[in-house]
């Protein structure tokens, strides 16, 4: 009889085991609920020899970073480094309006930065008497992520490995430890809700790697991505006072490239084009738009025209995957 409280204390038994009692583990934690879970299964089992990182790359949620740095620190007790790079990301992105070019940029950056991280806590732990050197990498791969990895050699195995932090382990000469890698999504959230972590996190909606950036279309500027995360928050605010947040699989706001005319009082207002996404979908692949209410629509239409600054124009966007993808670039 298979329960969440005997696959914890299994989970903590063999990390324990596996990492002995000196080494030490760092892993990227995003603010979502894989390496929360993952960290927290890491922090029960070994307490402060497992570092959690937490790049800042300019292009989260708004508040984001502040948010999981005090639900991993206060709440959940792990030993937690926020990076906080985003002028240097905004700055590499400076210019770049290729979507392909942004995603790398974010990528390279992000492997580069954890790096320098990890230098740093592996050096800081040198020093300590009782503390062993970093040896190994922490990842929340889930089952189907190991099913794809093997089912997807080739080309198409890109598709993918933007996903996580790809090769760095590798390259750092770390080994990989994936507590989850024999979970599923909904058993990762069991698990997640087992452990004490707060019920919003565990259902909250995917975000990807490259964040904000690749729902901005074109050039990534610090002003455009305070629309979007304004937008996005209204939008996310509104969804879950209306009850619909479980209901719809995705949800956020984009903006489109260029400017449209509005009026704002007697005033012309040369504006940003908001774009509302939200779709249902069971696994990613193929998605649905989300039927809202005009009603509903309109109630958000109104609180971003009235709350983001510099917006004129807010649209709802309909397509289906395919042919669409779920994010815009
Ligand atoms: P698309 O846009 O391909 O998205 O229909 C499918 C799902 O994947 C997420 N997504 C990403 N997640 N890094 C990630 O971690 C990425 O580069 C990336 N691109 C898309 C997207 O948010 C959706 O849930």
């Amino acid at each position: 009889n298979w329960t969440m409280g005997a696959f914890v204390d299994q989970e903590i038994a063999r990390i324990r085991a596996l990492v002995g009692d000196k080494a030490q583990v760092i892993g990227a934690v995003s603010g979502g609920v894989d390496s929360t879970v993952a960290a927290r299964l890491m922090h029960e089992a070994i307490g402060d020899r497992f570092h959690a990182v937490m790049v800042d790359n300019g292009v989260l949620r708004q508040d984001e970073a502040k948010q999981v740095k005090e639900t991993l620190t206060q709440g959940l007790g792990v030993n937690l480094t926020v990076v906080d790079a985003s002028e240097r990301f905004l700055g590499l992105l400076k210019g770049v309006s290729d979507p392909e070019k942004k995603r790398k940029i974010i990528g390279n950056t992000f492997i580069d930065i954890f790096q320098e991280e990890a230098k740093k806590i592996a050096a800081a732990a040198e020093n300590t008497a009782l503390a062993g050197k970093v040896e190994w990498f922490l990842q929340g791969t889930l089952y189907p992520d190991v099913i794809e990895s093997i089912s997807f050699k080739g080309p198409s195995a890109t598709i993918k490995t933007h996903h996580n932090v790809g090769g760095l382990p590798e390259k750092m000469d770390l080994k990989l430890i994936e507590p989850l890698r024999e979970l599923f999504k909904d058993e990762v959230r069991k698990l997640g809700e087992s452990l004490g972590i707060p019920h919003d996190l565990v259902w909250r909606h995917p975000f990807p790697g490259p964040g904000i950036a690749i729902r901005i279309i074109g050039e990534v500027t610090a002003e455009k991505v305070r629309v979007v995360q304004q937008a996005d928050k209204i939008f996310i605010e509104e969804i879950r006072n209306a009850g619909l947040y479980k209901d719809i699989s995705q949800a956020f706001a984009a903006l489109m490239e260029g400017k449209a005319v509005g009026v704002v009082g007697d005033q012309r207002l040369h504006g940003y084009i908001i774009a509302l996404r939200a779709v249902q979908t069971t696994d990613f692949m193929t998605a649905d738009a989300y039927e809202f209410e005009q009603k509903f629509l309109r109630r958000v239409k109104n609180r971003i025209g009235n709350e983001v600054q510099g917006v004129a124009r807010v649209l709802y966007e309909i397509t289906s995957k395919p042919p669409a993808t779920i994010e815009f670039e």
